[in-house]
């Protein structure tokens, strides 16, 4: 499974980058707005730091607006993903922009038959947002069970799961037994899957008695 890390936060994305654990960024005008920086600066600062896709999203609501927003954004870099809504103009657009070699992630997908439709536009990604049908009381993770079965159907079909809407370890740990591509994961949470209590207590007895021996390594 990818982890892409689910920010705009360049110190944060530069700092995650260190642990060689990040596959990715993913960015939404919510995340930019709350850097508030300059969107164009700070795509080329993370594409500076990270490799793999870095998705960028249109704020045109119209295929064409679409297009042309998406080919200026895939302009910046070679791994500038193009994020696009879940509407009838975005998918014209993510056919349009992928057919031209961009990668797109298909955004705001709430439904199994949506991620359907993304597919046959030949999205890179499909973005479920499983916090937010969380939220409302709905299952978000039996809908990236249901994509994972939907895919898996067809061979034709390319399209990676990427999970977002993450607000959890136990989102990503069910992510990765469904079988999704990649999680898109907050600093925080991202950070929160190394921790478990035991790992610390038992370090630090490890420590201690270490200690009573009064040896070095090396
Ligand atoms: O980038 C999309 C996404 O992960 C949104 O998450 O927490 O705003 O529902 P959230």
């Amino acid at each position: 499974m990818k982890f892409f890390v689910d920010t705009a936060d360049i110190a944060e994305i530069r700092d995650l980058a260190e642990s060689g654990l990040l596959d990715g960024v993913t960015t939404n005008p919510t995340l930019v707005a709350k850097a508030g920086r300059d969107f164009t600066e700070i795509l080329k600062d993370i594409c500076d730091v990270v490799d793999g896709p870095v998705s960028a999203e249109v704020t045109a609501t119209d295929a064409k607006g679409m297009i042309e927003e998406g080919e200026k954004l895939a302009r910046i870099a070679d791994n500038i993903t193009v994020k696009v809504p879940l509407t009838i103009d975005g998918l014209k657009a993510c056919r349009h922009l992928t057919g031209n070699g961009t990668m797109v992630n298909v955004t705001l997908c709430f439904s199994a038959v949506q991620a359907l439709m993304a597919a046959k536009a030949g999205a890179t990604f499909i973005s479920p947002f499983v916090g937010r049908l969380d939220d409302i009381s709905q299952d978000g993770m039996q809908l990236i069970q249901d994509i994972r079965q939907i895919y898996d159907n067809y061979d034709s079909f390319t399209t990676e799961i990427l999970v977002a809407s993450i607000r959890n370890p136990v989102h990503v740990l069910k992510a990765a037994l469904i079988g999704a591509d990649v999680c898109t994961i907050p600093p925080s949470t991202l950070r929160q899957l190394v921790k478990h209590p035991l790992t610390d207590a038992g370090l630090q007895a490890f420590l201690a008695d270490w200690a009573k021996t009064g040896q070095k390594i090396g």
